[in-house]
């Protein structure tokens, strides 16, 4: 039998092994369309928070992309899922890679952000006196995933939730590898 270079699922070159992901991957489309999968993240959940951003580390891992690649979207969805434990209602945390990057999406349907311009600020935070013990509230976070991303977008208002969407170039030619 010939030896299948190609990820069976994503169509990624992976010799000489197939990933190890690929049964939690869901693909839509064909290979050329990408990854898409989407993680539940619970709000206030603090023992289980992280687990969606790891979950998403394990796939890009899996795709044996560049690992600098890998640590800016670790960073950015770590510090999107952490937002909406914290300050969110329960939300969802996506990702889908197309043949030229990623786009990473957080939403969620809680209170939303007051004023967008102010929270992207470096050390602008509302966080309670509680989270602030337990590490959280420096304010660095949405100024820390659009250093880490190559564009973001955040779109909240109060009452309607808040979505944040950043994307992720590949190098060019180099596929995140
Ligand atoms: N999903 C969200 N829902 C409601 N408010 C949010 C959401 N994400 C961010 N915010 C608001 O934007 C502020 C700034 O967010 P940012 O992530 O920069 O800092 P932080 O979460 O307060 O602190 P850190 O991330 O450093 O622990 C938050 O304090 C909060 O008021
Ligand atoms: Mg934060």
């Amino acid at each position: 039998m010939a030896e299948n270079p190609n990820c069976p699922l994503c169509g990624r070159s992976l010799t000489p092994e197939p990933c190890g992901q690929n049964a939690q991957v869901t693909v839509t489309g064909s290979a050329m369309a990408g990854l898409q999968k989407s993680f539940f993240i619970k709000a206030r959940d603090f023992i289980h928070a992280g687990e969606a951003s790891i979950q998403v580390q394990n796939i890009l891992k899996s795709l044996q992309l560049e690992p600098r690649f890998i640590r800016r979207v670790a960073v950015c969805s770590y510090e999107g899922e952490m937002n909406v434990v914290m300050h969110g209602a329960d939300g969802t945390l996506s990702i889908d890679i197309g043949p030229d990057g990623l786009v990473l999406e957080v939403t969620d349907p809680g209170p939303g952000i007051a004023n967008v311009e102010q929270a992207m600020q470096m050390g602008f935070s509302t966080a309670s006196d509680e989270l602030r013990e337990m590490g959280f509230g420096a304010g660095m976070g949405l100024p820390n995933m659009k250093k880490n991303s190559d564009g973001i977008i955040v779109d909240s208002a109060p009452g309607k939730g808040a979505r944040v969407r950043m994307t992720f170039h590949f190098r060019e030619g180099s596929e995140g590898r």
